[in-house]
């Protein structure tokens, strides 16, 4: 997918450069010249093969198209890193045909990592397959996670969730990009990973890429994913209903 990598390295190189930042909705939701430059970049290559096809990207909102096809953009995943100078953020591109994921592609420039899956051919890290871990326990695993911008007050939220882990000594990490998180998940860094509130560019890719790695990907409720939800569970199967529980609060 030349769209993710010619997005990524524009990324990469205005990293630390000077470029105008914007808050969107929410406190430190930011939005940078760079985030809308990648955008504009990947739906160009985009639309140039494939000008009829539907597009849903985070900064511009839908394009709407009569197709079977919605491409689903994140063009900077980890936007608050980026704005930092923190080197782990990506873009993330997915294709749906006919309300089904069928390829995903999120490329990290900053450790030169291009994470692809396409329905039924597996997932592949640098062109080399990748599969989740053999983990069985969830206290001998270590899982990532994330939190919204406005933080959810209500019952079980991310912090009730994420203390329940660490007041059991369980390793959970906030790595800031729930692209990558959903990648590591799949190449097997990662035994699993949890956020309360994802949107669908966030997630479309990289489920389709923790699947494609044997992994399986939830709502809380154990329901198949869909990214249009906002609720995700994405583990390497083995240790997924035990998971469950915890999130839930059932242990
Ligand atoms: C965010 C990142 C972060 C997650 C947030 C997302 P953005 O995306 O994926 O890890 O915790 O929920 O909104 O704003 O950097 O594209
Ligand atoms: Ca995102
Ligand atoms: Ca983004």
């Amino acid at each position: 997918m030349t769209a993710a990598t010619a997005a990524g390295r524009l990324v990469q190189s205005r990293m630390n450069s000077s470029y105008r930042v914007d808050n969107k909705e929410g406190v430190n939701n930011l939005v940078t010249e760079v985030d809308h430059a990648s955008e504009k970049l990947i739906m160009d290559i985009i639309r140039k093969d494939f000008p009829d096809h539907f597009i849903l990207s985070e900064e511009v909102g839908e394009i709407r198209m009569d197709s079977d096809y919605k491409w689903i953009i994140d063009p900077i995943d980890g936007t608050v890193n980026f704005a930092h100078g923190i080197p782990i953020c990506c873009v993330s591109i997915g294709l749906e045909h006919q309300g089904k994921m069928v390829m995903g592609a999120v490329y990290n420039p900053f450790m030169d990592e291009f994470f692809f899956a396409e329905k039924g051919k597996g997932s592949s890290l640098n062109d080399k397959p990748i599969q989740v871990s053999g983990k069985s326990a969830v206290m001998e695993s270590c899982f990532v996670t994330g939190f919204p911008y406005t933080y959810l007050d209500m019952p079980n939220g991310p912090l009730d969730v994420f203390g329940r882990f660490i007041r059991k000594g369980i390793p959970v990490r906030r790595l800031g990009s729930a692209a990558i998180d959903l990648c590591w998940v799949a190449a097997g860094r990662f035994d699993g990973f949890f956020e309360h509130k994802l949107s669908a560019w966030d997630s479309a890719a990289g489920f389709l890429i923790v699947e494609e790695a044997g992994g399986r990907v939830t709502d809380f409720e154990g329901n198949p994913y869909s990214p249009y939800q906002p609720q995700i569970v994405a583990s390497n199967g083995q240790v997924h209903d035990e998971l469950l529980r915890w999130i839930r609060d059932e242990v």
